[in-house]
């Protein structure tokens, strides 16, 4: 008989994400033991369980998912399962709380389909969220020079100052945008821009993105009306609009449940992997 694959959610929520779980269930996953309000504290009883029942040869078929609302929770609770490991004895992790490595994933790939990320100008509008810090990681990661978008300076500026320490040969630069003239400026120039913003939540107007002259691909992850990117439709998917490529939210949405589920499969393959940002990102790209 063939071993269960079983998955540890880890979610430093009261209530462990349905959603994730469905995906789950539906990438293939045959038992789920679900873990919310998880504290740093408890992480290591819960992997211990996991990883004293198998074999090493059989800790392929058991893995862990770590996610929820708050990124960085849910970094301690990552970081707490990775020391909980030594030798074989551990079990590969996916990392996804928000949704925010799958997400951005998906808009970067979606903007490299359009034009080449190495040197291109790209701005993400409230880069300062779960989403946008990591769609400026990959985007640094592809060459781009990244425009990190806030409406507070001291924010964008914390967010880049991070981010330049991890990747320190990355272009970023933090930019205050409040208003139409802010917003103007960080247009300039730039050729792609992805908006990140919270739900319900313009970032731009259509007058202000027609005006940008640069910009070839815009990216909006907000669908819960009024959009991020005014004019992008939610269901747009490389749809053309006054001569720009556009992605709404449902658009983009496709790409994440696909790459969502390929690094499920993924971490039931071998038992040594960590699955973050780059690697999701990876993983992405094997998809398209
Ligand atoms: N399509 C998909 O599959 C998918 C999956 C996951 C998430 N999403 C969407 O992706 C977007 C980003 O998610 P997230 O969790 O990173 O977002 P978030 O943390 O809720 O918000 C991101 C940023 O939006 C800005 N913001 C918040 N309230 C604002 C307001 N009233 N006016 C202007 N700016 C405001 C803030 O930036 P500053 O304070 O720095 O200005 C904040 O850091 C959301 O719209 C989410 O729904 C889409």
């Amino acid at each position: 008989m063939s071993t269960a694959k079983v998955l540890l959610q880890l979610d430093p929520d009261p209530q462990v994400s349905t959603f994730d779980s469905v995906v789950a269930v539906d990438a293939g996953v045959d038992q789920l033991f679900r873990h919310g309000g998880v504290t740093a504290d408890q992480v290591r009883g819960l992997v211990y369980g996991l990883i004293f029942t198998r074999s090493p040869a059989e800790l392929k078929n058991s893995a862990i998912f770590v996610g929820g609302g708050d990124v960085p929770q849910a970094e301690t609770l990552l970081k707490e399962a990775t020391s909980s490991f030594f030798g074989p004895m551990r079990v590969s992790i996916l990392f996804d709380p928000n949704g925010a490595n799958t997400t951005a994933a998906a808009a970067v790939i979606a903007a490299g389909r359009h034009l080449p990320l190495d040197g291109a100008e790209a701005l993400v509008l409230a880069g300062t969220g779960p989403v946008g810090q990591r769609a400026a990681r990959l985007l640094a990661r592809q060459g781009a020079r990244v425009r990190v978008a806030s409406r507070k300076l001291d924010k964008a500026t914390a967010v880049c100052d991070a981010l330049k320490a991890d990747i320190p040969d990355g272009t970023f630069l933090p930019l205050a945008v409040s208003d139409d003239a802010g917003l103007a400026d960080a247009l300039q120039g730039a050729a792609v821009v992805i908006a990140a913003g919270a739900a319900n939540v313009q970032l731009a107007s259509e007058p202000s993105l027609r005006s940008a002259s640069d910009l070839k691909v815009l990216i909006d992850l907000n669908a819960a009306p009024p959009v991020g990117l005014e004019g992008v439709d939610p269901m747009d998917k490389a749809k053309e609009r006054d001569g720009r490529i556009c992605y709404g939210a449902i658009g983009v949405g496709g790409t994440k449940m696909k790459i969502h589920k390929q690094a499920l499969v993924r971490i039931f393959e071998q038992n040594d992997l960590v699955l973050n940002a780059e690697e999701i990102y990876e993983i992405g790209c094997g998809l398209e």
